[in-house]
C-alpha cells in the first residue's frame, strides 16, 4: 500500500548489467495496472471506455487527458502527449526507458532478467543512466541506511527521541523515519562501498567537503525525515537535531540541486527544491482524496503527530512561506485547506502570507488560530484530539479569518482600513461561489464599519459593490490542430476514419487492400503505417496489445499521434458495422480523388496558349471524370446500404 511501505521502491538496477529481453518488458507491462500507475500522478474519472483527468503535461482545468486501461495507452487531446505506460512513467518521473521498466517491474514484483552483453556495451549502458535516476537511487540507498540505523545501537538516541515525542512504531514506519548516527563518514563509506560516486553524494547533500578538504557526512546525530514528491519519489531528507545544542540548526535539509542539461525533460531540472515539495503529501493523499481537504501546518512533526492522532490529511511546507508551487501540488488532491499556523507571531505572519497564495491556487478553506505558544503537535498533546477537531470545525472561512487578523492588527484608522480593503478586496473576487462571496463581502464591510470610515462610507461601499464577480478566466479554446499535411479538414477526417476502423478491426486490412483504400490516403505517414499494419495482420492474428505495441513504435510522429488518439478513444462503430464503415470511407476517398483530378484538369485547361488538340483531350478526360462522379453520387446511397448490410 502507498504511504506505508517505503521500501517498495528500494534500490534497484544498480549493478545490473545486460539488456532486458523484450519478453520481460512485455511481461512487466502486461502485469501492470496502468490506472493505478497514472492515479499516482493524476486524478481520473471514468468516461465511457476510457478514463479522463487533467493532463499532467500541460496546464488545464477541464480534463482532456485520456487513459485506456485495456490497451494501456494514454493520450491528451489538449497537447497531443501520448504513449504507453512505460512512456508515462518516463515522462512523469523523469526517467529513461530502462529505468521506467525497472520502476514498473519493481511495482509488480518482477525481477528482471538480463541478457548478457559485451562488456563495452554494458559500460555504455551504465553511463546511460539518467542523472535523475542516479540521484533517486542514491537517496533510496541512503533511506535504507537511515531506516536500518534506527534499529541499531547507533540509532539509540534517535529512537529514544521519537519515543519521547510519542511516536509509535507504525507512525515511524508510515513516514519512513530513520536515524543518522554520530560517526563522521559512516554513510559516505557505506554509499561509496555500494558503488555510488563521491561527487553525486556531495551534490545531493548527503556529504560535504570541510574547510580542510576532508569529506564527511552532512547529517549527523539527527532524526531523519524522508521527503517525497506527491508522486512518491524520494528526493530529499530533513534531519532534526538530537543534541539540543544551540549552535546547530534545529533542522537541516537536503541540498537543492539542479540537474544539468543531459536531462531532456526540463520539468525535472530541479531534483530537490524545498519550495516545490509538500512534506507528508505522499502519505496524506488517500485521506485528502476522501475528504477533499488538506490540513496545512508548519512543521514536520506536526504533520506526523496529527496523522497519528487520526488527521491523516495533514501536510506542511517545511517551515517556509507556502509557495505557489506547493499550493498547486495540494490543489491536485484537495479542494479545501484548513490553514493551521502556530500561535506565535511568526506563525501568524506565515498564515497571512499563505492565504493569498492558497486562494490564488483556487483552494477554499478555513483559517485556524492556535492559542499563543502552541503548535498543532503541542496542542493535541495538551488538549486532546477532540479539542483539535472542534478547533477545525469552528474555524472561520479562510478569507474571513484573514480579514479578522488584518483588523486585529489595525488601529482602525482610515488609512488602515484602506489597506485592509486593498489586501482583502482582490481575494473576494477569487471566491467562485456567489453566496460565500457575498458573505465574505458583508463580513469585510461589517469589520470596516467598526472603524473611522463613516465620513467615507460611500467610497468604501462603492468599492465593495464594485468588486467584480470572479474572473472566470476562459480556458484557451481547445486547439483543433488540423495536421497541416492533411490539407483540408475533410481529408483529415477521412484519413482518421480509415485509421480508426483498421486499428480497431485489423482483420479488415485485407479488405482495405482489396479495395485499394490505402492507395487513396494522402498522408504518407498514415499510408505507410497502415500498410505496415496490413503486413502484420496478414501474417498473424493481431490483438489489441499487438496493435498498441505497433502504434507505439511508429516512426512518423503525426501518424503515431493520430493512431494513438484513435486507439485511446472508443471504437468508431460496432464490429458488425465495421466493414460497411470501411466501404463507405473508401467510397468517399475515391470521390475525393476524382474531385482532385477534376480540379487538376480544370487548372491545366486554364493555361494560356494550349494547343487545340491538347485542350480537346483534357476536356475529354474531364468529362470522363465528371461522369464517374455523377455515377458515384447516384450509386452512393445504394452502395452504402449494401455495404452496411455486409457485402
Ligand atoms: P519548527 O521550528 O516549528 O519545528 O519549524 P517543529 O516542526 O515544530 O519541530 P519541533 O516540534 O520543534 O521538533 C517548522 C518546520 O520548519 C522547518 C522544518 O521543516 C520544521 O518542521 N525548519 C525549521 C527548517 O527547515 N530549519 C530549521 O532550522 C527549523
Ligand atoms: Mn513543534
Amino acid at each position: 500500500m502507498h504511504g506505508t511501505d517505503h521500501g517498495h521502491r528500494a534500490d534497484h538496477g544498480r549493478g545490473d548489467h545486460g539488456r532486458i529481453p523484450p519478453q520481460s518488458i512485455r511481461n512487466v507491462v502486461a502485469q501492470t495496472d496502468m490506472l493505478a500507475v497514472v492515479r499516482e500522478v493524476v486524478e481520473l474519472k471514468k468516461a465511457g471506455a476510457s478514463f479522463k483527468g487533467c493532463c499532467p503535461f500541460h496546464a488545464e482545468k477541464t480534463p482532456s487527458f485520456h487513459v485506456n486501461p485495456g490497451l494501456k495507452l494514454y493520450h491528451c487531446y489538449g497537447c497531443s502527449a501520448g504513449g504507453d505506460v512505460i512512456r508515462f512513467v518516463q515522462e512523469t518521473r523523469g526517467l529513461n526507458f530502462v529505468e521506467a521498466v525497472e520502476f514498473l517491474a519493481e511495482r509488480v514484483g518482477i525481477t528482471l532478467e538480463r541478457v548478457a552483453e559485451r562488456p563495452e556495451d554494458s559500460a555504455r549502458r551504465a553511463e546511460a543512466k539518467s542523472a535523475r535516476g542516479r540521484m533517486l537511487e542514491l537517496d533510496r540507498a541512503a533511506q535504507a541506511w537511515f531506516r536500518g540505523r534506527l534499529q541499531l545501537p547507533e540509532g539509540r538516541t534517535a529512537r529514544a527521541y521519537a519515543e519521547a515525542r510519542g511516536l509509535t512504531t507504525a507512525t515511524i514506519e508510515r513516514f519512513g523515519l530513520g536515524a543518522a548516527g554520530t560517526g563522521w563518514t559512516d554513510l559516505l563509506d557505506h554509499l561509496t562501498r555500494l558503488g555510488f560516486q563521491r561527487d553525486d553524494i556531495i551534490a545531493i547533500g548527503l556529504a560535504k567537503v570541510g574547510d580542510k578538504g576532508g569529506t564527511y557526512d552532512r547529517f549527523r546525530d539527527r532524526l531523519m525525515f524522508p521527503i517525497y514528491t506527491s508522486a512518491g519519489d524520494l528526493v530529499g531528507f530533513g534531519g532534526r537535531d538530537l543534541t539540543g545544542e544551540k549552535e546547530v540548526a534545529k533542522y537541516i535539509n537536503s541540498s537543492e540541486i539542479t540537474l544539468d542539461s543531459e536531462e531532456e525533460n526540463s520539468r525535472f531540472k530541479h531534483f530537490y527544491k524545498k519550495g516545490d515539495c509538500v512534506f507528508g503529501l505522499w502519505q496524506a493523499r488517500e485521506a485528502i482524496r476522501g475528504s477533499k481537504t488538506a490540513i496545512v501546518v508548519e512543521g514536520n512533526l506536526d504533520v506526523i503527530t496529527l496523522a497519528q492522532a487520526g488527521f491523516a490529511n495533514a501536510v506542511c511546507a517545511m517551515g517556509t512561506a507556502l509557495t505557489d508551487a506547493q499550493a498547486k501540488e495540494i490543489k491536485r488532491f484537495a479542494d479545501r485547506v484548513a490553514l493551521v499556523f502556530d500561535g506565535d507571531n511568526a506563525g501568524r505572519k506565515a498564515a497571512m502570507k499563505a492565504v493569498p497564495v492558497v486562494v490564488a491556487a483556487g483552494l477554499e478553506g478555513s483559517y485556524v488560530v492556535l492559542p499563543q505558544g502552541e503548535d498543532p503537535d503541542s496542542f493535541v498533546r495538551k488538549f486532546g484530539v477532540d479539542a483539535f477537531r472542534e478547533l477545525l470545525e469552528k474555524a472561520p472561512p479562510l478569507i474571513e479569518g484573514y480579514i479578522d487578523a488584518l483588523v486585529a492588527e489595525s488601529d482602525h484608522s482610515l488609512q488602515a482600513n484602506a489597506v485592509i480593503l486593498q489586501k482583502a478586496g482582490p481575494l473576494l473576487t477569487a471566491i467562485q461561489d456567489g453566496i460565500s462571496r457575498d458573505m465574505a463581502r458583508n463580513h469585510l464591510q461589517a469589520q470596516l464599519t467598526k472603524g473611522a470610515i463613516e465620513p467615507h462610507r460611500a467610497t468604501f461601499d462603492r468599492y465593495l459593490q464594485g468588486l467584480a464577480p470572479p474572473t472566470q478566466k476562459p480556458e484557451p479554446p481547445r486547439q483543433l490542430r488540423p495536421d497541416p499535411t492533411f490539407g483540408e479538414p475533410e481529408v483529415m477526417i477521412l484519413e482518421q476514419d480509415v485509421c480508426a476502423v483498421l486499428v480497431w478491426y485489423p482483420a479488415l486490412c485485407r479488405h482495405a487492400e482489396q479495395y485499394g483504400t490505402l492507395d487513396l490516403l494522402e498522408h504518407a505517414g498514415v499510408r505507410l503505417a497502415l500498410r505496415d499494419l496490413n503486413a502484420i495482420a496478414r501474417d498473424e492474428e493481431v490483438d489489441a496489445d499487438k496493435v498498441a505495441a505497433w502504434a507505439q513504435a511508429l516512426p512518423d510522429g503525426r501518424a503515431r499521434r493520430l493512431i494513438m488518439q484513435r486507439l485511446v478513444g472508443a471504437p468508431p462503430c460496432a464490429p458488425d458495422k465495421a466493414l460497411g464503415w470501411l466501404v463507405q470511407v473508401t467510397w468517399r476517398l475515391k470521390e475525393r480523388e476524382l474531385r482532385g483530378q477534376r480540379e487538376q484538369l480544370s487548372q491545366r485547361m486554364k493555361q494560356t496558349g494550349l494547343p487545340l488538340e491538347e485542350l480537346v483531350e483534357l476536356q475529354g478526360r474531364k468529362s470522363d471524370v465528371e461522369r464517374q462522379l455523377r455515377e458515384f453520387a447516384k450509386a452512393g446511397a445504394r452502395q452504402a446500404v449494401e455495404a452496411a448490410s455486409g457485402i
